[in-house]
């Protein structure tokens, strides 16, 4: 029986590195059934800004999705897909592994980075809680739950205990949120006496962003609240090459989605040299969670040899190649493996 996967491409590159996506994950043996699902600005526009029920069907049916960029609009408009989707499925854990990556010269080329990120996914400022009290003056509600926040952290404890993780930062700003960031720490320390085998650490979050510029080598994992980590996971991804190779998950109880953290990248939507590594990645990590790890092994090893022999890189990382290009070089090493 193929495994059944809800395909998202989405809007702008979307459906360019999701199709260069299709192909390398074919290209493994794997088979997969792809329920493809038009999610996009023009789709969420005809259903005023909310995401159609048949797709929240779709990944009740296959309780996996592959998902490219959807564009959101600025200042206005409907509440980002990935929000709305993170709040319906309840996709409380956002997860991001960031490795340095051969080939790519970047300013830490001397430095290996290898850092999982673990952000919740679910409350904080995400809340959408925002009121006008009078004109002018505009009140967001930070939402911090002990519920949710133990989970995020008991699910990033496991996660290190399973993969054999020496250390987890927690990075809050608990000095001038004693409340909300507060709950938030006493909730990780609480999870982290029950893993002694793991360091547990804590740090600001303005320090945290300065430690990870200068000595980014003494990080191995990072648990954090919605906001913080939304913007240090994207820090940490400038660390290795940026947003176009760094893969994404959001996972919960019943289903898990996997996503490239990029944009629609609209400068360059259509050009055919978008590059498709990101979502590739995060195919592998679906091929992991699956249960079909020598063929993720295979796609991600792939990926990274294509990016040590130079030859067939994208214009973002230094390149010439098209995405197809791209693409038929990963494969060829897929097939040959
Ligand atoms: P962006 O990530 O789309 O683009 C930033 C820069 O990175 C651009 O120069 C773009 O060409 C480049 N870039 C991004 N991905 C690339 C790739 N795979 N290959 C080569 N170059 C790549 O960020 P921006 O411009 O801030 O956002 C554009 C739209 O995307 C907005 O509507 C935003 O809301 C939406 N967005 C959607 C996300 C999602 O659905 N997961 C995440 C981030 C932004």
């Amino acid at each position: 029986m193929p495994y059944q996967v809800s395909l998202i491409p989405g809007d702008g590159i979307g459906p360019e590195v999701a199709q260069a996506t299709v192909r390398a994950v074919e290209a493994t043996g794997v088979r997969i059934e792809w329920e493809c699902i038009e999610l996009n600005s023009k789709a969420l526009e005809a259903a005023g800004g909310e995401i159609p029920q048949h797709v929240l069907d779709s990944l009740d049916r296959t309780h996996v999705g592959l998902k490219g960029p959807v564009t959101t609009p600025i200042a206005g408009g409907h509440q980002s897909v990935n929000v709305q989707l993170r709040k319906r499925l309840d996709l409380f854990a956002n997860f991001r592994p960031v490795r340095s990556f051969p080939g790519i010269r970047t300013r830490y080329s001397d430095v290996h980075i290898d850092i999982v990120m673990f952000r919740e996914n679910t409350e904080d400022l995400y809340a959408g809680l925002e009121h006008e009290v009078v004109k002018d003056v505009v009140t967001s509600l930070k939402v911090i739950t002990r519920v949710a926040s133990l989970r995020i952290a008991r699910y990033a404890f496991e996660y290190a205990r399973r993969e054999k993780r020496r250390k987890i930062h927690a990075i809050h700003k608990a000095n001038i949120m004693k409340l909300s960031d507060g709950l938030f720490l006493r909730c990780c320390r609480e999870v982290a006496r029950d893993y002694p085998e793991i360091e547990y650490k804590e740090m600001i979050v303005d320090n945290a962003a300065m430690q990870l510029v200068m000595r980014p080598e003494i990080f191995d994992a990072l648990l954090m609240p919605n906001l913080y980590g939304d913007i240090v996971s994207d820090l940490v991804a400038g660390l290795v090459g940026g947003l176009g190779i760094v893969p994404g998950a959001n996972f919960g109880e019943r289903h898990a989605v996997f996503e490239a953290v990029h944009g629609s990248a609209p400068d360059i939507a259509g050009k055919g040299v978008a590059n498709p590594t990101a979502l590739m990645q995060s195919a592998a990590l679906m091929l992991s969670h699956i249960g079909e790890g020598e063929a993720a092994h295979r796609l991600q090893s792939s990926i990274e040899w294509v990016y040590a022999e130079g030859r067939h890189l994208t214009p973002d990382v230094g390149g010439s190649a098209t995405t197809a290009e791209f693409t038929d070089a990963v494969i060829r090493k897929v097939t040959k493996s």
